[in-house]
């Protein structure tokens, strides 16, 4: 109706769109935000007290402006009709076949979504891509919008968003900046405007900027690909102080503490995971491919080798420790997520861990506070193709616990993977009575204290410690 000032449709309720738009309705009483997807079963979670992802701070903003300003919906069609700005935030995945498999980003959804909006719009609309993309995508999402011969006129922007999962409501409250991208033409430059204002309603207008349509697609690339790139710099430098004595985290410090280095994103682990990270490194350097830039690619691709190498040390290390067989050996594994204060296990680096362990034969026994088994298994099948038809026994040989202490219990070894911070205050004598001795400790996220365990009889090996 027209009591709103501006009504905004986004398409995609997932990790991006759900908080992304809550927040917005949060923060802009007088904007309708609607958002819509084609999975009903993501729609009813949202609209249920059973929020279908895990986000500190989410569901207190949910339940404060659902059917108030803000409503989930599976009426696509219907809700792009009535915005006035549309958000394109569906799933950007690697492709999997065909050109370019394995590092181009698949953008099949946002065309999908670009040919449903040309479809059914009857009035002009701004377009946003929320979905981090390749560069020159807003030309192709273009394109495919003036197929719509009602002669309306559609802008589009680039809006990446930089929010990072478990810390998402706060990133969206207070980002250190917002990048909106457009056409440098009159119309372009007042359709970005307009979206400028929606976010200054909370947003101080010097974090805001502006810029053209393909640098702010690729500027999202280069900021998650430099945030990896540090990930994969400290972790190849904890291979090293394995093998010299120097710790990690001392370097860390040493480093970091130079304003020019910055001290965060040098937390040395058992390897970066999350659903962009190496999607968007990968699309960066499939695209360097593309303009014949070699070099450029094969400097990037190292960030996504060195990820894939600390994740395998990591299991490798954990047999050769173990008297290099771990074979019918129970093992605990302290959480599958890919980072704290979040269910998500897409690419979580404890799958490549439990991967390798069960091709060791070993026993697998998993805990974590927010993961279900059914997204465990569904992502192991995605991405590692390990499934109940062709691994038979999977059942009998990986445990999902939700006591950490039975998870425990007869264990030859825990290994931390997840740096969730209940792992942190566990009664670690307790653990260590119930388990097989030698009992071995593997942190592979390097938030546990050493003396104190190795007081109490464990045997403890670290990322980029002295064992
Ligand atoms: P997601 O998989 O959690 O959610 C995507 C949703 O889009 C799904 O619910 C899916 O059903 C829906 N969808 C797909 N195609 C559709 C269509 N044609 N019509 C309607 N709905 C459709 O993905 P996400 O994690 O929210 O990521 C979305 C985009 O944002 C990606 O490009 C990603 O790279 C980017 N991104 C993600 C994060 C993050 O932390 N997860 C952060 C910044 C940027
Ligand atoms: C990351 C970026 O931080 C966001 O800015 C970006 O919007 C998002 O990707 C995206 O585009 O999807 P996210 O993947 O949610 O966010 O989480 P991060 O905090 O970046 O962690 C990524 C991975 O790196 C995790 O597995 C984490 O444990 C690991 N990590 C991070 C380290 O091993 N060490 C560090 O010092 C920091």
């Amino acid at each position: 109706s027209d009591e709103w000032d501006v009504k905004i449709c986004c398409i995609g309720a997932g990790y991006v769109g759900g908080p992304t738009m809550a927040v917005i309705a949060k923060k802009c009483p007088k904007v309708r935000v609607c958002v819509v997807d084609i999975s009903q079963k993501q729609i009813d979670a949202w609209n249920s007290d059973k929020l279908p992802i895990y986000e500190p701070g989410l569901p207190e903003i949910v339940s404060d402006c659902v059917n108030k300003n803000l409503f989930f919906s599976t009426d696509v069609d219907g809700e792009i009709d009535k915005a006035d700005i549309i958000f394109i935030s569906v799933n950007t995945p690697t492709k999997t076949k065909g050109i370019g498999a394995g590092r181009a980003a698949n953008i099949k959804n946002c065309e999908l979504c670009a040919r449903q909006i040309a479809k059914v719009a009857n009035s002009s609309k701004i377009v946003v891509e929320k979905s981090t993309v390749p560069v020159r995508t807003a030309q192709a999402i273009t394109r495919v919008l003036k197929s719509n011969d009602k002669g309306l006129d559609f802008q589009v922007l680039s809006n990446p968003e930089f929010l990072a999962e478990g810390t998402a409501i706060s990133d969206l409250m207070a980002p250190d900046r917002v990048l909106i991208g457009g056409h440098q033409s009159p119309e372009g430059l007042a359709a970005a405007e307009k979206l400028v204002s929606v976010y200054a309603n909370w947003v101080p207008r010097e974090r805001i900027l502006t810029t053209n349509l393909w640098s702010s697609e690729l500027s999202k690339l280069v900021a998650n690909a430099f945030l990896a790139q540090r990930v994969s710099s400290i972790n190849s430098i904890s291979a090293l102080c394995e093998a010299t004595g120097a710790d990690v985290s001392e370097i860390s410090r040493a480093v970091g503490m130079d304003d020019r280095i910055g001290k965060r994103f040098l937390q040395s682990s058992v390897g970066f995971g999350g659903s962009c990270f190496q999607k968007d490194i990968l699309n960066l350097v499939y695209l360097c491919e593309t303009f014949g830039l070699e070099e450029c690619a094969a400097y990037w691709n190292q960030v996504v080798i060195m990820n894939d190498y600390q994740k395998k040390r990591f299991s490798q290390k954990m047999v050769a420790q173990m008297f290099n067989t771990v074979t019918g050996k129970k093992i605990a594994l302290l959480g599958y997520a890919f980072k704290k204060d979040t269910g998500d296990v897409r690419e979580t680096p404890s799958m490549f861990v439990l991967r390798d362990l069960l091709e060791e034969g070993a026993r697998m026994h998993v805990y974590d506070p927010q993961v279900s088994r059914e997204d465990m298994w569904i992502e192991m099948n995605y991405t590692c193709g390990v499934n109940h038809d062709n691994t038979p026994g999977l059942d009998e040989s990986v445990i999902t616990e939700t006591d950490v202490y039975a998870a425990c219990d007869g264990a030859h070894a825990l290994a931390v993977l997840t740096e969730w911070d209940e792992f942190k205050t566990l009664d670690y004598e307790r653990i260590f009575k119930s388990m097989a001795k030698p009992a071995f400790v593997f942190d592979g996220r390097n938030i546990l204290d050493y003396a104190k365990l190795r007081d109490i009889g464990f045997e403890v090996h670290a990322i980029g410690k002295p064992d």
